[in-house]
């Protein structure tokens, strides 16, 4: 992950930064820390994604302070040949202005030092709330320092404030060279969904044992054979009623003959996510009740697409779903209409939340479920009060935010079908979801990971190949 060629982007979107912190602000945004796995061994290290958006910087103990002026100050792991030839090479503080943009570096072993003295005079000070643990206690420290002082002249910041509001709001909207990232993560992901399915298929005709953790494999190696540096999440490989646990890992089920393969799984290339779900059988051929739940997920899907645009909302592609796989749900018997009614009912009654029980789709970006408010900001003091027809809980709704183009969220509609009492026992235990990534482009969306088939009929000819 080399910064050098994005250089000034960094340092534009530290401008627009030091913009909001005026008059006299100054922020503070450390990166992630490593975190301990087991006895010596951590974690593979993952940088925080506010720190790297406005740096580009991927080394672990490093901060970034930025000031309502416009001047940026790194602080990062200082040379040491010692620890370089065991962790790697470190960019150290003399070489980062040059490489990263940034006004002047130090050593990371002199934040405690230099914070107060960077925070004397400011009129309030910013940093991430809630997200990086004793972070609001070292602030308080660096004050309290501060404080020390007001008898020699010095002021002390009298407000702090959240920067994760700033940082969302700048994160949602995806520029140009987030976007060709995001492209390229999406096909290296729907290369990777491809390469499983064709395995599945291939092993099963070889009459070999499958297993989960093969397909598994198979995600992971195309994910590293084009560049990604490790899975954005981790992967769903789940075979048969596993599909129907949302938050099944890959393991070590069987997988048989007859059965689907629900697969979600994206890479993270260079910082940011790809989130693909398609859901195939095993063998290559859907059964007939298979095929029918997978044509009713897609073409609510369709729907979700269709209303996914800018000047909508957030919530209308979910609406756009929940009402074709209401009156799907009806059709296919699904649903008894002696008892729950028609599609409108279902909807006001939700009894569709037994077989589709989350929402149609999430903010992506760094993150995979990327920062950035669901509810429209211009509207923030517009609530309605409801009783949630399930739960009995009220629920304020505030207006959902209105979709602009260079937002990026996923559309991922479900069924999910347990065994029960009503239900035509030929559904049971079948779980499908399918999901892509939509980028909002000025007149539409523009899904970026339909590089791997969708349709049954295309996921058929794929899996005879
Ligand atoms: N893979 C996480 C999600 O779909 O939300
Ligand atoms: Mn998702
Ligand atoms: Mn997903």
């Amino acid at each position: 992950m080399d910064a050098t060629p994005h250089f000034a982007l960094y340092a534009e979107r530290r401008a627009r930064v030091a913009a909001r912190l005026a008059p006299g602000g100054i922020a503070v945004v450390p990166t992630a820390p490593e975190r301990p796995r087991n006895r010596d061994s951590d974690f593979l290290y993952r940088h925080d994604s506010y720190f790297y958006y406005l740096t580009g910087f991927t080394e672990p103990n490093a901060w970034l302070v930025i000031t309502a002026e416009g001047h940026s100050t790194l602080f990062c792991q200082p040379k040491d040949m010692e620890r370089e030839i065991w962790d790697g090479i470190r960019l150290g503080p003399q070489a980062a202005p040059a490489t990263l943009g940034v006004d002047e570096a130090y050593a990371v072993d002199e934040l405690d030092r230099r914070l107060p003295r960077l925070l004397e005079n400011r009129s309030a000070v910013w940093f991430p709330f809630a997200t990086h643990e004793g972070l609001e206690v070292r602030v308080e420290g660096w004050l309290r320092q501060v404080r020390a002082r007001v008898r020699f002249g010095a002021l002390c910041p009298q407000t702090q404030h959240d920067l994760c509001g700033v940082l969302d709001e700048m994160r949602l909207i995806k520029d140009a060279h987030e976007l060709a990232v995001m492209r390229r993560a999406s096909q290296i992901s729907a290369r990777a969904h491809i390469r499983a399915m064709q395995k599945s298929a291939a092993m099963l005709r070889a009459g070999q044992d499958v297993r989960e953790y093969h397909l598994d494999a198979e995600l992971l190696h195309e994910f590293r054979q084009h560049g990604s540096q490790y899975p954005a999440y981790g992967s769903i490989v789940a075979a048969g009623a596993n599909a129907c646990v949302l938050h099944y890992r890959a393991d070590a089920a069987p997988i048989r003959d007859g059965e689907l393969v629900l697969i979600d799984a994206g890479c993270e290339l260079d910082g940011y996510a790809s989130d693909i779900t398609r859901t195939f059988p095993a063998n290559g051929r859907f059964t007939g009740p298979q095929r029918a739940l997978y044509d009713l997920v897609l073409a609510s899907q369709d729907a979700a697409v269709t209303a996914t645009r800018p000047g909508m909302r957030f919530v209308d592609p979910h609406d756009a779903t929940v009402a074709v796989l209401a009156q799907g749900l009806l059709d296919l018997g699904l649903l008894d209409r002696n008892k729950v009614g028609n599609a409108q009912d279902v909807i006001a009654s939700r009894a569709y939340f037994a077989f589709y029980m989350h929402r149609t789709g999430h903010w992506l970006g760094m993150d995979v479920h990327d920062c950035g408010s669901y509810v429209e900001p211009s509207e923030l003091g517009t609530v309605n009060e409801r009783r949630d027809p399930l739960s009995g809980e009220t629920i304020r709704d505030r207006p959902s935010r209105i979709l602009q183009a260079g937002m990026v969220l996923t559309i991922e509609p479900g069924l999910y079908v347990r065994p029960a009492e009503g239900v035509p026992s030929e559904f049971w235990n079948i779980g499908i979801r399918i999901e892509d990534d939509a980028v909002v482009t000025p007149d539409g969306c523009e899904l970026i990971t339909r590089d791997v088939p969708v349709k049954a009929d295309e996921i058929e000819a794929l899996m005879r190949g």
